[in-house]
């Protein structure tokens, strides 16, 4: 089997904490090969280097890092990426991992350069971008998988087949909640979560607008988004809050509220979970995910917890280091299973097109993407571009003090505000 290169552009909390032992755990298990980090300095490359959870878990693991550690932890690198990508051979792995506003130019970057993506969510913020992109990389036979891990919670996937199934009837009344943790304030969020550029329901919001879509197949036709604006400890300014109202094209009305301000001291790490009721004939149904607690409490001797809790409400869903019967722990969860079904469906299409002629393997490539995409299961531009409609929405009633703003479908989807 042909092992792919994978670049990874951006160092920080999302490569940490799921992208990078994700990775390490795949090319031991033989699909990924050789890991690059582009940052844009030195420090979280260092981080990651030196976390000790990584030594332990990945034992004779690395990556190359891009700047090299030699470099002076303050000098900047903003351009530094085109050249990594610009390196690799064609048709391997880019892993877009920087803030949600640079999502658009590596990934241009990446597919000028021939190379499958795997992109962290949201792809990018503008839906005229998603089309421009999804177009270039089917000309080019290229893979986009965008990393909405909620789909692969095992409730998610359950939830999805029932309501396919009609056993729920059909949504009608929902509430979704995702809050951060307070100390995200004091991350590098701080340079660049302000309010031009992003907020929390785009950040995180968009996750459950997803699912919702995801398990329903209903589009959203509105959106609106109010938010409450403060100050990062650096002083920029910022949307800690926001309360959004979405809109279903069959009338349902989802509330999202999310926040970077979950307290330290809880047992959370973070707050989340949906709740969506359903119509069905002459008795009504219900879809009820509290995401947080999942059954398993831990009370640590010391404040181990991610905010510095003792009493932590351990999620072993979403991404955990375990024993298993290799060297070190390996990763498991739906952020795991994410990651791996994006990296291992590359690999498929690589492996299957390698050996045949130019002209069939773009054909044979093409074909096994839209297969992808008709099935669903990884968001891909084609199957979830309705995000990019309701972040774009979103933006645009978050800065207009929440004014209502319409999704329009059709020929040409775009939004525009409520008149
Ligand atoms: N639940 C999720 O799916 C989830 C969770 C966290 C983050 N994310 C997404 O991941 C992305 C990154 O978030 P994060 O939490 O890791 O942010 P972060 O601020 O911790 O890290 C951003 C990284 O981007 C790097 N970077 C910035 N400009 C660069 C450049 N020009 N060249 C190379 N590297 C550059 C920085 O060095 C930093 O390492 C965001 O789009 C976010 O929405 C998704």
């Amino acid at each position: 089997m042909k092992k792919l290169d994978v670049t990874i552009v951006g160092g920080g909390m999302i490569t940490n904490d799921l992208l990078l032992p994700s990775l390490y755990h795949l090319q031991r298990t033989g699909a990924v090969g050789p890991i690059h980090i582009c940052a844009l300095n030195t420090p979280p490359l260092r981080a990651l280097k030196e976390n000790p959870d990584f030594l332990q878990a990945f034992p004779g693991q690395d990556f190359t890092p891009y700047p090299a550690l030699a470099e002076t932890p303050d000098k900047d690198f903003p351009a530094l990426y085109k050249e990594v990508i610009a390196a690799m051979p064609p048709r391997n792995i880019v892993v877009v991992a920087m803030p949600d506003h640079l999502h658009y130019e590596v990934v241009r970057k990446a597919l000028e350069h021939d190379q499958h993506v795997l992109c962290v969510k949201p792809l990018v913020l503008q839906y005229q971008h998603s089309v421009e992109i999804e177009k270039f990389a089917r000309q080019k036979g290229l893979f986009i998988g965008i990393e909405y891990h909620k789909r692969f919670d095992r409730r998610s996937l359950v939830a999805k087949r029932s309501y396919a199934l009609g056993h729920f009837g059909a949504f009608v009344m929902g509430e979704a909640k995702l809050i951060e943790p307070y100390y995200y304030r004091f991350s590098n969020f701080q340079n660049w979560f302000t309010p031009e550029r992003t907020d929390p329901f785009t950040y995180i919001g968009c996750h459950y607008v997803d699912l919702v879509y995801f398990i329903t197949g209903l589009k959203p036709v509105e959106v609106s988004v109010l938010g409450i604006k403060g100050r990062f400890p650096n002083g920029n300014p910022a949307f800690l809050w926001s309360h959004g109202r979405v809109i279903f094209e069959n009338g349902a009305l989802l509330s999202v509220v999310n926040g970077l301000g979950y307290p330290d001291a809880g047992a959370g790490s973070n707050d989340q979970g949906l709740v969506m009721y359903c119509e069905g004939d002459g008795k009504n149904a219900l879809i009820d995910h509290d995401d947080q607690y999942r059954g398993v409490a831990h009370c640590y001797l010391e404040g181990l917890g991610c905010g510095g809790s003792q009493y932590n409400y351990v999620s072993p869903d979403f991404y955990r280091l375990v024993p298993w019967e290799g060297a070190g722990f390996k990763p498991v969860g739906y952020g795991y299973d994410s990651v791996a079904a994006i990296i291992s469906t590359i690999c498929r299409i690589e492996n299957e097109t390698t050996e045949l002629p130019a002209e069939s393997a773009l054909v044979r490539r093409r074909q096994m993407i839209a297969e992808v995409d008709d099935k669903g299961i990884i968001a891909t531009p084609s199957n979830s571009f309705i995000n990019e409609l309701v972040v774009e929405a979103a933006r645009m009633s978050i800065l207009s003090d929440g004014a209502p703003v319409k999704i329009v479908y059709g020929d040409q989807p775009h939004v525009e505000p409520k008149s």
